[in-house]
């Protein structure tokens, strides 16, 4: 145990592990861009044919990151500054909304397939690792512009990505009771028969007005924010910022042309993801 417990704390091991992360969203973009992770409106079979229930894949592989940070933060003992422990709030009340309220709060999530929750989990640990190594290990002043306004930036992320989930959430629960009569009186039986028309629906409200992905939008702008508040000195979390925006940007631009396909009646002026640009 305590060797297990040195070899994480050993400077070269966190080297290594940073190493490893950064190369992340140089190889997701070209790859987002080809194939598009098995979950969600783009679950697949992919040569193998195993997917997971999704609330509880959703809840574990999410689940990962919060344990990882936590140890980390455990293992560096830091002396506990406010810098520290705004940085640690704002990871536990994300994590703690995306592993545990989010999955249970869905009114369904589609099946994860085996490979998009083992590279999720993979993923989730060595990000959970070096974020929080590196929050236990560092400490700023809070009395900085740039760490106000990364915080706020963090927290409006976080409010509007919430927001927009729920925009989605309700979206299926109310329209969920309206198809079910249509879906009797049609002889569908279950949600694997139902054409694509009856499960997804066009969002209204918020930034969907602007973009498909709202919800994809708001969660790069909060690690854009939180990174912004460690000064744009740690590495991990700016590796972070841009694995997001690699892995949620390609798919957002996949959903918009979906959704174009799919739906006649879809606005066309709706970018994917940043509002008036992509
Ligand atoms: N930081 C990261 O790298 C990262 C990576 C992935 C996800 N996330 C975050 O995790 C959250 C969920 O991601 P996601 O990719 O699952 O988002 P999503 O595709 O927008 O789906 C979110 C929820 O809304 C449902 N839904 C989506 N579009 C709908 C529509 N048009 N009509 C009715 N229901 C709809 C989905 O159902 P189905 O499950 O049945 O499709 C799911 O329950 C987001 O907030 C995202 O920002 C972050």
């Amino acid at each position: 145990m305590e060797s297990i417990k040195q070899f994480l704390l050993k400077p070269s091991t966190y080297n290594t592990v940073v190493g490893i992360y950064a190369t992340f969203p140089v190889l997701m973009i070209p790859a987002l861009f080809v194939v598009n992770a098995p979950y969600g409106r783009f679950a697949g079979k992919l040569g193998i044919e195993c997917s997971l229930p999704g609330k509880w894949s959703w809840c574990i592989m999410e689940a990962v990151s919060p344990i990882a940070f936590g140890m980390s933060i455990y293992l560096t003992r830091p002396t506990g500054t406010p810098f520290q422990i705004i940085l640690i709030s704002a990871w536990m009340a994300h994590y703690i909304n995306r592993s545990i309220i989010h999955p249970f709060r869905a009114t369904s999530l589609a099946p994860v397939h085996i490979l998009a929750f083992v590279s999720s989990v993979g993923f989730n640990l060595i990000n959970g690792y070096t974020n929080g190594m590196w929050v236990g290990r560092h400490s700023n002043s809070i009395y900085s512009i740039s760490f106000w306004f990364g915080i706020t930036l963090w927290f409006t992320g976080f409010v509007s990505n919430i927001y927009h989930d729920n925009i989605l959430f309700k979206l299926r629960t109310k329209k969920k009771e309206k198809e079910k009569n249509d879906e009797k009186q049609q002889g569908f039986n279950d949600a694997k028969e139902r054409p694509v028309k009856k499960h997804y629906f066009i969002p209204y409200g918020g930034l969907f007005e602007y973009v498909s992905c709202a919800n994809y939008f708001s969660e790069a702008m909060e690690w854009l924010g939180f990174t912004l508040a460690t000064q744009m000195q740690s590495t991990p979390a700016i590796i972070f910022t841009l694995s997001t925006m690699a892995n949620l940007f390609p798919r957002a631009w996949r959903t918009n042309a979906w959704y174009k396909e799919k739906f006649d009646d879809y606005p066309p002026e709706r970018k994917a993801v940043l509002p008036f640009i992509l």
